[in-house]
Parts: C-alpha cells; structure tokens; sequence
C-alpha cells in the first residue's frame, strides 16, 4: 500500500515536472519532444485545402484574434475594404469570406453585393468559384451555377442576397 501511494506521488511529481518542462520551453521544441516535426507543427491544413475554382475561397487572418479586416456584431458584418485581407476582392471582383459564409461581389468601385455563402443546393461554402463571362457564382461541389442579380435562377436555384451598403471604405453585410 505504501509502495503504492509512493509510487502514485512519484508518478504525480513527474507529471508535475512535465507540464512545467512543457510550459517552460518554447512550443516548436516542446512538439519535438512529443514527436511531431515542426513541418507538420507548421503546415495549414483544415477543410479550405481541397477549395478548388483558384485562392478566393479564404479571408479574414484570423491569426491569434489580431485585424481580421472586418468585425462582426449580430448579423452585421463590417469589412474594411482596404485591409490586405480583402485584396483578393479588388484584383479578382470577387472574395468567399466562408468564416462567415458570405460571398462578395464587387460590381463596380462603388458597388458591392453581397450573398449567402451556403450554396442552396447542399450548404457547400468552400467550394465557390466565379464565371465572369456569365456572371454567375459556380459551386464546385456538385457544379451548380448561381447568377448574381439576386433574382435570376441558375441552374440550383436564386443565391439569396444579402444588404450590402457601402460608407467610405466600410462595407456593411447584413446577414439576413
Ligand atoms: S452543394 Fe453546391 S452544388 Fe451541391
């Protein structure tokens, strides 16, 4: 018994001396040490890497809570258009900011559309890609097509619009 509870309070200090082991060195060493390469530590992975239709389907850095280029109160989204998150938006006319499920379509410098990001056919929102030519977002997953006027069916049906009003360099998205 008394071997037993020394042995239980011995397995208690090393525990002990782990976790401070653990919280004292920096993480990338303490991966090392619980066998995971740095390279692996360090890749992105997640459920964004199989996106096809090119790099538009991200946004927002949502490293470690810092600028996300846009913030979010209710169903209200603000983006500040100008914040390099958003850069995509301006250079390809179109952003999916899936975090939020919300597509942008900018549609002149001083118009913007907004979209449910959730294609209607079976929710996809990772999947977006823009046809120029025919104005109509493309969902990859099963390849249903979505024109952009907020009325005109594409072949899966109206994608739901959302307000999308313009201040400055503000774009206020109201989810609705
Ligand atoms: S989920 Fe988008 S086309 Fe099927």
């Amino acid at each position: 018994m008394f071997i037993l509870s020394k042995s239980r309070g011995m397995n208690r200090k090393n525990q002990n001396k782990r976790r401070e082991f653990l919280n004292n060195v920096c993480p990338t060493v303490a991966l090392a040490f619980m066998g995971v390469s740095v390279l692996q530590a360090c890749s992105s992975g997640g459920d964004d890497s199989d996106i096809g239709g090119g790099s538009n389907n991200g946004g927002g850095n949502n490293n470690g809570g810092n600028d996300l280029g846009y913030t979010k109160n209710g169903n209200i989204i603000t983006i500040n258009l100008n914040h390099s998150s958003f850069s995509a938006l301006h250079s390809n006319g179109w952003f999916n900011l899936y975090q939020e499920k919300v597509l942008l379509l900018k549609v002149s410098s001083s118009s913007y559309r907004a979209f449910t990001g959730s294609c209607p056919h079976q929710g996809t929102h990772t999947a977006w890609s823009y046809n120029g030519s025919s104005s109509e977002f493309v969902c990859g997953q099963h390849g249903n097509s979505y024109k952009t006027d907020c009325s005109t069916s594409g072949t899966g049906g109206v994608l739901k619009c959302y307000d999308a009003e313009l201040s400055g360099t503000s774009l206020k998205v109201t989810k609705s």
